[in-house]
């Protein structure tokens, strides 16, 4: 038996056919059985983390939890050499060249301005080329083709999917699936339902690592997370990331009923993050070093849930803006909606506009990584602030 034909039939979660696992036809012959969905995801995330990576090296990207510290900040440092070699013309025909011979797809069956744009921009920089499905009513999934076997296309024809879904953990099974085809690429999760949304994460934690590299870093601060802290994806895996970190207060300030999920307060716990829960805004601007922003996450409303929060509460506004030390940063990941007037866009501490372009190097790099393509660049001296 070949190494392949093992690893489909011996594989960490492959198994016998069995009643509600599905399977996979091989053109060998094989039938390979497979987990649901929902057995894999009841799998321990320390479980399931192994085969994220190949040969020590991050290969699928799905959640935070894949990023400890060493790595994260390996993938500033080449998001910093990005964004100076970014400036002119010679550092662009030189990233242009790294993976002119890579192709990627980007899958979004949910919308996106940011994700997608910058990702897009990012493969641009680096040189990959794009195809995209945006609307699957525009594909052949309309004719009834399983969005595992778009993907399954997908992977035939290029090297590496980023892809938004409203389900979460479906990137993580596509993943699963996808490892047992034989056509294997690396899959990104660029936002899965009410989980993960570990790209957003990295460069909200790259706009902090800048912002507080005079002021001794990430560690030993106080950050505010105002919202809907229990159905933001980004701001559960800016927690997850930041709990790399030590010495950490996290104050969080949401509606009743969307607080921190338990399973996160756990992680958090034990990682030694001071938790502070409160609904006061007010009474916290005075003590934090950074405030991340959320939207209300009413598209995954059951019942029209959100419609009862008082937003007043929750926003950020011209009059208490100022009620934050001086040295403060705001983060939002975006879209926004009443929770940051507009009016604040000009005070010096709204970092959510240059967040949002750190968004291209942050993914550049990781691509970058991913590809073993980042040990070709210089090393480039970090600037503070932005
Ligand atoms: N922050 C973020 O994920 O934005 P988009 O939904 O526009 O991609």
């Amino acid at each position: 038996m070949c190494i392949r034909d093992k690893l489909y039939l011996d594989g960490p979660y492959g198994r016998r056919p069995g009643k509600n696992s599905s399977s996979l036809s091989q053109s060998d012959g094989y039938t390979v059985s497979l987990l649901t969905i929902d057995e894999y995801l009841r799998q321990p995330v320390a479980e399931r983390l192994p085969y994220y990576q190949r040969e020590g090296r991050l290969y699928h990207v799905m959640m935070s939890q894949q990023f400890p510290r060493p790595l994260m900040e390996e993938i500033f440092g080449v998001a910093n050499t990005l964004k100076a070699m970014s400036h002119d013309y010679e550092g662009l025909e030189f990233l242009s060249r790294l993976l002119r011979h890579k192709r990627a797809m980007l899958y979004f069956t949910q919308p996106s301005t940011r994700t997608f744009l910058s990702f897009l921009t990012a493969c641009q920089l680096v040189g990959i080329t794009t195809g995209e499905v945006q609307d699957p009513a525009l594909s052949s999934e309309y004719k009834g083709e399983s969005q595992e076997d778009a993907i399954r296309v997908f992977s035939s024809y290029f090297d590496l999917v980023i892809m938004r879904d409203p389900k979460p953990g479906f990137c993580e099974y596509i993943a699963y699936r996808q490892d047992r085809t034989g056509f294997s690429v690396p899959i990104l999760n660029g936002g899965s339902g009410k989980d993960q949304h570990p790209t957003q994460a990295l460069l909200d934690l790259y706009t902090m690592h800048r912002s507080f590299q005079r002021m001794g870093g990430i560690s030993g601060k106080r950050y505010a997370f105002v919202g809907d802290l229990q159905r933001g994806r980004a701001v559960r895996s800016v927690m997850y990331l930041l709990a790399n970190y030590e010495d950490l207060d996290f104050y969080a300030i949401a509606p009743k009923g969307f607080q921190i999920s338990p399973d996160l307060q756990l992680h958090l716990g034990e990682r030694g993050v001071r938790l502070h829960f409160t609904d006061q805004l007010n009474e916290v601007l005075p003590e934090v070093d950074c405030i991340y922003m959320t939207r209300v996450q009413d598209e995954y409303d059951l019942s029209g849930e959100s419609g009862k929060i008082d937003l007043a509460n929750f926003s950020l506004t011209e009059e208490n803006v100022n009620l934050l030390p001086k040295h403060a940063i705001i983060l939002h990941p975006l879209p926004r909606r009443q929770e940051i007037s507009s009016g604040i866009d000009a005070n010096p501490r709204a970092m959510y506009w240059s967040q949002l372009r750190n968004g291209v190097y942050i993914r550049a790099a990781l691509l970058l990584y991913i590809f073993g393509k980042n040990e070709q660049l210089p090393i480039i001296q970090e600037k503070s602030r932005s």
